[in-house]
Protein backbone atom coordinates (compact mmCIF):
# COMPACT_ATOMS: atom_id res chain seq x y z
CA UNK A 1 0.00 0.00 0.00
CA UNK A 2 1.33 3.35 -1.52
CA UNK A 3 0.05 6.41 0.29
CA UNK A 4 0.95 9.91 0.68
CA UNK A 5 -0.72 11.90 3.09
CA UNK A 6 0.22 15.60 1.44
CA UNK A 7 1.82 16.52 -2.14
CA UNK A 8 1.88 19.23 -4.25
CA UNK A 9 0.04 18.86 -7.41
CA UNK A 10 -2.18 20.55 -9.94
CA UNK A 11 -1.21 23.87 -8.73
CA UNK A 12 -2.49 23.01 -5.42
CA UNK A 13 -2.01 21.06 -2.20
CA UNK A 14 -3.37 17.77 -2.84
CA UNK A 15 -4.03 15.56 1.16
CA UNK A 16 -6.20 12.75 2.24
CA UNK A 17 -9.52 14.32 3.88
CA UNK A 18 -8.84 11.99 7.09
CA UNK A 19 -12.13 13.43 8.59
CA UNK A 20 -14.01 11.07 5.95
CA UNK A 21 -11.64 7.96 7.04
CA UNK A 22 -12.15 4.74 7.41
CA UNK A 23 -15.19 4.76 5.28
CA UNK A 24 -13.42 6.90 2.12
CA UNK A 25 -10.34 7.38 0.82
CA UNK A 26 -10.89 10.82 -0.71
CA UNK A 27 -8.64 13.46 -1.65
CA UNK A 28 -8.90 17.15 -1.79
CA UNK A 29 -6.86 19.97 -3.31
CA UNK A 30 -6.13 22.57 -1.31
CA UNK A 31 -5.97 26.04 -3.72
CA UNK A 32 -6.13 28.84 -1.41
CA UNK A 33 -5.21 29.61 2.33
CA UNK A 34 -8.32 29.61 4.05
CA UNK A 35 -9.42 26.40 2.91
CA UNK A 36 -5.75 25.36 4.22
CA UNK A 37 -6.54 26.95 7.50
CA UNK A 38 -9.83 25.12 7.78
CA UNK A 39 -8.43 21.84 6.19
CA UNK A 40 -5.50 22.20 9.75
CA UNK A 41 -8.27 23.35 12.20
CA UNK A 42 -10.54 20.60 11.08
CA UNK A 43 -8.28 18.14 10.94
CA UNK A 44 -8.84 16.96 7.30
CA UNK A 45 -4.94 17.43 7.41
CA UNK A 46 -3.30 16.69 10.99
CA UNK A 47 -0.29 15.00 12.96
CA UNK A 48 2.85 17.02 13.74
CA UNK A 49 4.66 16.15 10.71
CA UNK A 50 2.08 16.59 7.91
CA UNK A 51 1.25 19.92 9.82
CA UNK A 52 4.57 21.13 9.03
CA UNK A 53 4.71 20.13 5.55
CA UNK A 54 1.03 21.48 5.17
CA UNK A 55 2.06 25.24 6.46
CA UNK A 56 5.80 25.34 3.92
CA UNK A 57 2.99 24.69 1.11
CA UNK A 58 0.78 27.19 2.57
CA UNK A 59 3.51 29.91 2.51
CA UNK A 60 4.20 29.05 -0.94
CA UNK A 61 0.22 29.07 -1.58
CA UNK A 62 0.08 32.21 0.09
CA UNK A 63 2.69 34.31 -2.10
CA UNK A 64 2.86 32.08 -5.39
CA UNK A 65 0.52 34.29 -7.31
CA UNK A 66 2.01 37.56 -5.55
CA UNK A 67 2.50 40.88 -7.83
CA UNK A 68 4.70 42.57 -5.29
CA UNK A 69 7.29 44.84 -6.74
CA UNK A 70 9.90 44.90 -4.27
CA UNK A 71 11.07 42.65 -1.42
CA UNK A 72 9.49 44.47 1.24
CA UNK A 73 5.91 44.31 -0.45
CA UNK A 74 6.83 40.67 -0.78
CA UNK A 75 7.52 40.23 2.65
CA UNK A 76 4.50 41.56 4.44
CA UNK A 77 2.79 39.42 2.25
CA UNK A 78 4.63 36.02 3.03
CA UNK A 79 4.75 37.49 6.87
CA UNK A 80 0.53 38.10 6.79
CA UNK A 81 0.41 34.39 5.16
CA UNK A 82 2.79 33.16 7.94
CA UNK A 83 0.77 34.55 10.52
CA UNK A 84 -2.51 33.43 9.60
CA UNK A 85 -1.78 29.54 8.74
CA UNK A 86 0.29 30.21 12.51
CA UNK A 87 -3.06 30.84 13.86
CA UNK A 88 -4.52 27.57 12.68
CA UNK A 89 -3.40 24.62 15.67
CA UNK A 90 -1.13 25.79 18.53
CA UNK A 91 0.44 23.21 19.68
CA UNK A 92 2.79 21.07 16.91
CA UNK A 93 6.44 22.50 16.75
CA UNK A 94 6.48 21.02 13.16
CA UNK A 95 4.00 23.47 11.81
CA UNK A 96 5.86 26.40 13.05
CA UNK A 97 9.35 25.08 11.87
CA UNK A 98 8.20 24.63 8.23
CA UNK A 99 6.60 28.53 8.60
CA UNK A 100 10.35 29.46 10.32
CA UNK A 101 11.81 27.67 7.30
CA UNK A 102 10.62 29.18 4.27
CA UNK A 103 10.46 33.06 5.81
CA UNK A 104 14.20 32.13 6.05
CA UNK A 105 14.59 31.28 2.67
CA UNK A 106 13.03 34.28 1.69
CA UNK A 107 14.84 36.75 3.44
CA UNK A 108 17.97 34.99 2.67
CA UNK A 109 17.66 35.52 -1.03
CA UNK A 110 16.08 39.11 -0.46
CA UNK A 111 18.08 40.63 -3.28
CA UNK A 112 17.09 38.10 -5.56
CA UNK A 113 14.25 38.85 -8.00
CA UNK A 114 10.85 38.30 -7.07
CA UNK A 115 10.16 35.42 -9.19
CA UNK A 116 12.97 33.52 -8.19
CA UNK A 117 12.19 33.88 -4.56
CA UNK A 118 8.70 32.45 -5.54
CA UNK A 119 10.88 29.58 -7.20
CA UNK A 120 13.34 29.08 -4.06
CA UNK A 121 10.40 29.02 -2.06
CA UNK A 122 8.50 26.19 -3.83
CA UNK A 123 11.76 23.96 -3.74
CA UNK A 124 12.47 24.65 -0.46
CA UNK A 125 8.76 23.13 0.36
CA UNK A 126 9.90 20.43 -1.33
CA UNK A 127 13.29 19.82 0.19
CA UNK A 128 11.72 20.26 3.43
CA UNK A 129 9.07 17.16 2.76
CA UNK A 130 11.78 15.25 1.21
CA UNK A 131 13.42 15.40 4.66
CA UNK A 132 11.06 14.78 6.55
CA UNK A 133 10.08 10.97 4.65
CA UNK A 134 14.09 10.71 5.31
CA UNK A 135 13.36 11.26 8.82
CA UNK A 136 10.80 9.19 9.18
CA UNK A 137 12.99 6.37 7.98
CA UNK A 138 15.40 7.00 9.67
CA UNK A 139 12.93 6.74 12.99
CA UNK A 140 12.06 3.32 11.93
CA UNK A 141 15.47 2.51 11.56
CA UNK A 142 16.55 3.50 14.86
CA UNK A 143 13.72 2.29 16.90
CA UNK A 144 12.93 -0.87 15.30
CA UNK A 145 16.10 -2.45 16.91
CA UNK A 146 14.45 -1.26 20.49
CA UNK A 147 12.17 -4.03 19.26
CA UNK A 148 11.80 -8.01 20.10
CA UNK A 149 10.51 -10.63 18.02
CA UNK A 150 6.99 -11.12 19.03
CA UNK A 151 6.49 -7.86 21.28
CA UNK A 152 3.13 -6.68 21.89
CA UNK A 153 3.41 -2.72 21.31
CA UNK A 154 0.66 0.10 22.55
CA UNK A 155 0.21 3.38 20.66
CA UNK A 156 -2.39 6.21 20.92
CA UNK A 157 -3.65 8.72 18.76
CA UNK A 158 -2.18 8.05 14.74
CA UNK A 159 1.49 8.52 14.70
CA UNK A 160 1.66 7.04 11.13
CA UNK A 161 1.94 7.34 7.68
CA UNK A 162 -1.72 9.71 7.67
CA UNK A 163 0.45 12.08 10.67
CA UNK A 164 3.68 12.26 8.53
CA UNK A 165 4.27 12.46 4.40
CA UNK A 166 4.39 8.73 4.03
CA UNK A 167 5.71 6.60 6.59
CA UNK A 168 5.30 7.56 10.16
CA UNK A 169 6.67 7.90 13.54
CA UNK A 170 5.98 5.54 16.14
CA UNK A 171 3.99 3.41 13.29
CA UNK A 172 7.23 4.07 11.08
CA UNK A 173 9.17 1.49 14.39
CA UNK A 174 6.69 -1.09 14.03
CA UNK A 175 7.00 -0.91 9.76
CA UNK A 176 10.69 -1.06 10.18
CA UNK A 177 10.72 -3.69 12.79
CA UNK A 178 7.93 -5.92 11.09
CA UNK A 179 10.25 -5.76 7.26
CA UNK A 180 12.84 -7.07 9.77
CA UNK A 181 10.98 -9.66 10.13
CA UNK A 182 9.90 -9.53 13.85
CA UNK A 183 6.09 -10.68 14.36
CA UNK A 184 4.24 -8.31 16.09
CA UNK A 185 0.90 -7.34 18.05
CA UNK A 186 -0.19 -3.91 18.38
CA UNK A 187 -2.75 -2.49 20.44
CA UNK A 188 -4.60 0.78 19.17
CA UNK A 189 -5.95 2.86 21.71
CA UNK A 190 -9.00 4.39 20.04
CA UNK A 191 -7.65 8.30 21.10
CA UNK A 192 -11.37 10.31 22.22
CA UNK A 193 -12.73 12.72 21.26
CA UNK A 194 -11.43 12.09 17.86
CA UNK A 195 -10.79 8.94 17.58
CA UNK A 196 -7.80 9.01 15.54
CA UNK A 197 -6.74 5.94 16.80
CA UNK A 198 -9.81 4.30 15.91
CA UNK A 199 -10.47 5.83 12.59
CA UNK A 200 -7.16 5.98 11.35
CA UNK A 201 -4.31 3.71 13.21
CA UNK A 202 -6.21 0.72 12.67
CA UNK A 203 -7.34 1.09 9.34
CA UNK A 204 -3.38 2.29 8.15
CA UNK A 205 -2.07 -0.57 10.16
CA UNK A 206 -4.49 -3.33 8.77
CA UNK A 207 -3.54 -2.07 5.50
CA UNK A 208 0.21 -2.51 6.03
CA UNK A 209 -1.10 -5.85 7.01
CA UNK A 210 0.06 -5.23 11.12
CA UNK A 211 -1.96 -7.94 13.90
CA UNK A 212 -4.11 -4.57 14.89
CA UNK A 213 -6.69 -4.66 18.21
CA UNK A 214 -8.35 -1.71 19.23
CA UNK A 215 -9.16 -0.96 22.77
CA UNK A 216 -10.99 1.98 24.03
CA UNK A 217 -8.62 4.36 26.10
CA UNK A 218 -9.29 3.19 29.27
CA UNK A 219 -8.78 -0.06 29.10
CA UNK A 220 -4.79 -0.19 28.88
CA UNK A 221 -4.56 -0.54 32.55
CA UNK A 222 -6.52 -3.98 32.53
CA UNK A 223 -4.12 -5.07 29.55
CA UNK A 224 -1.45 -4.01 31.73
CA UNK A 225 -1.93 -5.82 34.66
CA UNK A 226 -2.51 -9.07 32.73
CA UNK A 227 1.10 -8.58 31.15
CA UNK A 228 -0.54 -8.22 27.53
CA UNK A 229 1.65 -5.21 26.76
CA UNK A 230 5.94 -4.96 26.23
CA UNK A 231 6.03 -1.54 25.12
CA UNK A 232 4.23 1.61 24.50
CA UNK A 233 5.73 4.26 21.43
CA UNK A 234 3.55 7.61 20.90
CA UNK A 235 4.40 10.29 18.68
CA UNK A 236 4.97 13.76 19.70
CA UNK A 237 3.50 17.34 18.79
CA UNK A 238 6.37 19.43 20.28
CA UNK A 239 9.31 18.40 22.57
CA UNK A 240 10.53 20.99 24.97
CA UNK A 241 14.68 20.98 25.70
CA UNK A 242 14.18 19.31 28.88
CA UNK A 243 12.52 15.65 27.38
CA UNK A 244 9.15 16.66 28.03
CA UNK A 245 6.68 15.85 25.04
CA UNK A 246 2.91 16.84 24.34
CA UNK A 247 1.39 14.35 22.28
CA UNK A 248 -2.28 13.67 21.88
CA UNK A 249 -4.77 13.69 25.31
CA UNK A 250 -4.05 10.40 27.10
CA UNK A 251 -0.68 9.64 26.09
CA UNK A 252 0.31 11.01 29.82
CA UNK A 253 -2.41 8.70 31.11
CA UNK A 254 0.03 5.91 29.49
CA UNK A 255 3.23 6.81 30.34
CA UNK A 256 1.92 6.76 34.02
CA UNK A 257 0.74 3.08 33.66
CA UNK A 258 4.15 2.44 32.28
CA UNK A 259 6.10 3.77 35.25
CA UNK A 260 3.55 1.83 37.41
CA UNK A 261 3.88 -1.66 35.69
CA UNK A 262 7.62 -1.10 34.59
CA UNK A 263 6.60 -1.22 30.90
CA UNK A 264 8.79 0.89 28.48
CA UNK A 265 7.71 4.10 27.28
CA UNK A 266 8.88 5.77 24.12
CA UNK A 267 8.36 8.51 22.40
CA UNK A 268 9.05 8.83 18.55
CA UNK A 269 9.71 12.46 16.99
CA UNK A 270 11.56 13.79 14.10
CA UNK A 271 14.35 16.66 14.91
CA UNK A 272 11.59 19.13 13.84
CA UNK A 273 9.26 18.82 16.88
CA UNK A 274 11.96 19.71 19.02
CA UNK A 275 11.32 23.35 20.44
CA UNK A 276 14.97 23.74 22.17
CA UNK A 277 13.40 27.19 23.25
CA UNK A 278 10.98 26.25 25.58
CA UNK A 279 12.78 25.26 28.42
CA UNK A 280 9.73 22.48 30.25
CA UNK A 281 6.87 21.41 29.09
CA UNK A 282 4.72 23.69 31.43
CA UNK A 283 5.38 26.34 28.68
CA UNK A 284 4.06 24.53 25.33
CA UNK A 285 1.13 25.82 24.16
CA UNK A 286 -2.07 23.45 24.80
CA UNK A 287 -4.54 23.81 22.02
CA UNK A 288 -8.34 23.65 23.71
CA UNK A 289 -11.07 22.64 21.31
CA UNK A 290 -14.80 22.65 21.01
CA UNK A 291 -17.01 21.63 23.31
CA UNK A 292 -19.12 19.54 20.47
CA UNK A 293 -16.24 17.42 19.80
CA UNK A 294 -16.97 15.82 23.08
CA UNK A 295 -20.42 16.48 23.75
CA UNK A 296 -21.58 15.39 20.09
CA UNK A 297 -20.81 11.68 17.93
CA UNK A 298 -18.52 13.35 15.14
CA UNK A 299 -21.19 16.38 15.68
CA UNK A 300 -24.08 14.49 14.63
CA UNK A 301 -25.85 12.77 17.35
CA UNK A 302 -25.72 14.38 21.15
CA UNK A 303 -24.14 12.19 23.93
CA UNK A 304 -25.05 14.27 26.76
CA UNK A 305 -27.66 16.59 28.13
CA UNK A 306 -27.59 19.60 26.09
CA UNK A 307 -25.30 22.96 28.13
CA UNK A 308 -23.21 20.33 30.01
CA UNK A 309 -19.59 21.47 30.70
CA UNK A 310 -16.09 21.00 29.10
CA UNK A 311 -13.09 20.85 29.61
CA UNK A 312 -10.88 19.52 25.77
CA UNK A 313 -7.71 19.42 25.66
CA UNK A 314 -6.59 18.11 22.78
CA UNK A 315 -3.32 17.23 24.27
CA UNK A 316 -0.99 16.53 27.56
CA UNK A 317 2.52 16.95 28.58
CA UNK A 318 4.37 14.03 29.83
CA UNK A 319 7.13 14.90 31.99
CA UNK A 320 10.62 13.54 30.93
CA UNK A 321 11.43 11.11 33.59
CA UNK A 322 8.49 8.96 32.45
CA UNK A 323 10.28 8.51 29.24
CA UNK A 324 12.58 5.66 28.71
CA UNK A 325 13.72 7.13 25.29
CA UNK A 326 13.16 8.97 22.70
CA UNK A 327 13.70 8.05 19.49
CA UNK A 328 14.54 10.58 16.61
CA UNK A 329 16.22 10.82 13.30
CA UNK A 330 19.16 11.52 14.74
CA UNK A 331 19.39 8.17 17.23
CA UNK A 332 17.58 7.05 20.68
CA UNK A 333 18.17 9.96 23.21
CA UNK A 334 18.04 8.72 26.41
CA UNK A 335 18.27 10.75 29.83
CA UNK A 336 20.03 13.16 31.10
CA UNK A 337 17.43 14.58 28.21
CA UNK A 338 18.57 17.93 28.81
CA UNK A 339 22.38 17.56 27.98
CA UNK A 340 21.64 14.52 25.83
CA UNK A 341 18.73 16.24 23.20
CA UNK A 342 21.45 19.23 22.98
CA UNK A 343 24.27 16.74 22.28
CA UNK A 344 22.12 14.67 19.79
CA UNK A 345 20.34 16.91 18.11
CA UNK A 346 23.48 19.34 17.24
CA UNK A 347 25.59 16.58 16.90
O1 LIG B 1 -4.81 16.28 16.86
P1 LIG B 1 -3.92 15.49 15.96
O2 LIG B 1 -4.61 14.33 15.32
O3 LIG B 1 -3.18 16.34 14.98
O4 LIG B 1 -2.84 14.88 16.96
C1 LIG B 1 -1.76 14.16 16.43
C2 LIG B 1 -0.93 13.51 17.46
O5 LIG B 1 -1.10 13.71 18.64
C3 LIG B 1 0.22 12.67 16.96
O6 LIG B 1 0.51 11.66 17.88
C4 LIG B 1 1.46 13.56 16.82
O7 LIG B 1 1.19 14.65 15.99
C5 LIG B 1 2.61 12.82 16.28
S1 LIG B 1 2.41 12.48 14.57
C6 LIG B 1 3.70 11.61 13.98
Amino acid sequence: MDLRTIEWKNNGIKIIDQTKLPGELKYMYIRDLKSLWRAIKELKVRGAPALGAAAAWGIYLGIKNSRAGNFGEFSRELHKAARYIASSRPTARNLFWGIERMCCVALRNKYKPISAIKRLLFKEAQKLIEEDRLACRRIGHYGAKLIKDKDTILTICNAGILATIDYGTALGVIYKAKQGGKRLKVYACETRPLLQGARLTTWELKKKGIDVTLICDNMAATLMQQGKINKVIAGADRIAADGDAANKIGTYNLAVLCHYHNIPFYIAAPHSTFDLTIKTGRDIPIEERKAQEVTELFFKRPITAKGIKVFNPAFDVTPHNLITAIITDKGVIRPPYRRNIAKILNG
